[in-house]
């Protein structure tokens, strides 16, 4: 077995640290000790910057060279060849459907669209104007209320019923948020359709007897669903392992995963590239912008990844349907200037040195837009298919007997022990 051989040159003691997967045990260094009264070494690594806090199966990124792929298969392919429902079953189960298996899938998932009338009542209570990430994070919380069952997270035929209750809902979850902005009535669901068909029918549909999806734009719509499935261990999926390992139920769980995603460094994102676009205003704009944004007074929104560093390969794929949907839409005019944004910023030496590229957030916006969406609602349509990578990876979780409840260690920096005397209470309070 490979080792490290750490010398303690407090003690000049030498130890022997066992390396797997490239990696070594944080707690192996708790050995490490001056003495006996001595608590060991610790490792610090505020953000998780090189700390691995899983085994996992399910997504594999190499950021270097900006691969991803799920259970194996690259992203590339999956896009371009299977069903979102499709690649849910794959990050869920490991293996791609076969033809029965992908329809009974879905008939499955179908049984599960519906929300309780409680919870559409519960929605209508929002203001109008409230954002719809806050209704979506909210009202996925609020199904812990009607389902009381999930709490049994160690059983696998509970944890089964959760995941189809919730792949099944969000959608409905998120189509409900957008009309209630609009003051439209809800539409239910309609199980003749596909996922996303059924999706954009509780979108738009208004009075006409029945919805006829675009098939450009919906097929375009589960491309996005499939490229934003997982992301292996980014913020909003450890909240939801995190929270998990507490053994709180999936929706109260994957909805702390989603208040997560709603930050603008991570899912919200893809609402503030467009309102960097339209402050940036025309193409003119974008060399003054780029100044600003290496003179450190903001960020570049939809540039920069934690593990990508190199082009994000998502972005790739969809850069490729943006041109498939503006066929069907007509451009969005803040094409142009994300173009130019991207021109400059990837031959200017400030992002070529810090490997900044665009991720996936930078082109998504975009899209949304054309299709008609308006940016407020962008972080939920990243939401709906992210819940199946939560739902597969705290599934994972809660079958790992390596984990635990998550709860990290700190280096304490407040004042030593000191007593309460009467004389110190006199002139107490002086710091507010
Ligand atoms: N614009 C300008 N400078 C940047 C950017 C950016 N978007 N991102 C990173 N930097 C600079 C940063 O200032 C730092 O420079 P210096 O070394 O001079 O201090 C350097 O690059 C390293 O940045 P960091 O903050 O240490 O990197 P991180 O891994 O902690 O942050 C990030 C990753 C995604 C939060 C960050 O790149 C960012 O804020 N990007 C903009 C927001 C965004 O697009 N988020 C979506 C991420 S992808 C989808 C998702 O996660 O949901």
């Amino acid at each position: 077995m490979d080792t490290l051989q750490v010398i303690d040159s407090r003690t000049g003691a030498s130890y022997q640290i066992p390396i797997t997967d490239g990696t070594i045990r944080a707690m192996d260094f708790r050995a490490i000790r001056t003495g006996p009264d001595d608590f060991g070494l610790m490792v610090y690594d505020p953000a998780f910057t090189n700390t691995a806090s899983c085994r996992s199966a399910i997504t594999y990124i190499d950021g270097d060279v900006g691969i991803l792929r799920y259970r194996g298969y690259p992203i590339e392919e999956l896009a371009e060849h299977c069903t979102f429902l499709d690649v849910a079953y794959l990050i869920l189960t490991g293996e791609l459907p076969s033809p029965g298996e992908s329809g009974e899938w879905r008939n499955r998932i179908n049984r599960h669209t519906m929300i309780h009338e409680n919870l559409k009542k519960f929605m209508e209570g929002f203001r109008p104007d409230a954002h719809p990430m806050g209704m979506f994070v909210s009202s996925v919380a609020a199904l812990s209320t009607f389902y009381p069952d999930a709490r049994d997270v160690h059983s696998g035929a509970s944890r089964q019923l959760q995941i189809l209750r919730l792949i099944g809902k969000v959608p409905t979850i998120a189509a409900y948020a957008y009309r209630h902005n609009l003051g439209l009535p809800y539409v239910y669901p309609d199980n003749r359709l596909s996922y996303t068909e059924n999706f954009m029918n509780m979108l738009w549909r208004t009075a006409e007897p029945r919805y006829e999806p675009d098939p450009v734009l919906a097929r375009a719509l589960d491309v996005l669903f499939i490229l934003h499935a997982d992301h292996e261990q980014n913020c909003g999926t450890n909240a939801m392992r995190a929270v998990g390992s507490a053994q709180t139920d999936p929706y109260l769980s994957l909805s702390a995963a989603a208040a997560a995603l709603a930050g603008p460094l991570h899912g919200g994102a893809n609402e503030e590239v467009l309102r960097m676009l339209d402050e940036i205003g025309h193409v003119k704009n974008v060399p003054a912008y780029v100044e600003t944004v290496k003179a450190g007074k903001h960020r570049l929104m939809g540039f920069g990844h934690r593990v990508y560093k190199n082009y994000d390969p998502r972005a790739e794929i969809i850069k490729r349907t943006a041109e498939q949907v503006f066929a069907v839409t007509g451009a969005n005019a803040k094409l142009e200037i994300a173009l130019e944004l991207e021109r400059i910023a990837l031959s200017d030496e400030y992002f070529i040195k810090r490997k900044l590229y665009p991720n996936v957030d930078f082109y998504s916006g975009i899209i949304y837009q054309a299709m008609g969406f308006d940016p407020a609602i962008f972080t939920v349509l990243f939401a709906i298919p992210r819940t199946v990578g939560w739902l597969a990876q705290w599934q994972e979780m809660i079958q790992d007997p390596e984990q635990k409840i998550a709860r990290p260690r700190q280096i304490f920096t407040g004042p030593a022990v000191r007593h309460i005397g009467v004389e110190s209470l006199k002139t107490a309070g002086a710091g507010i």
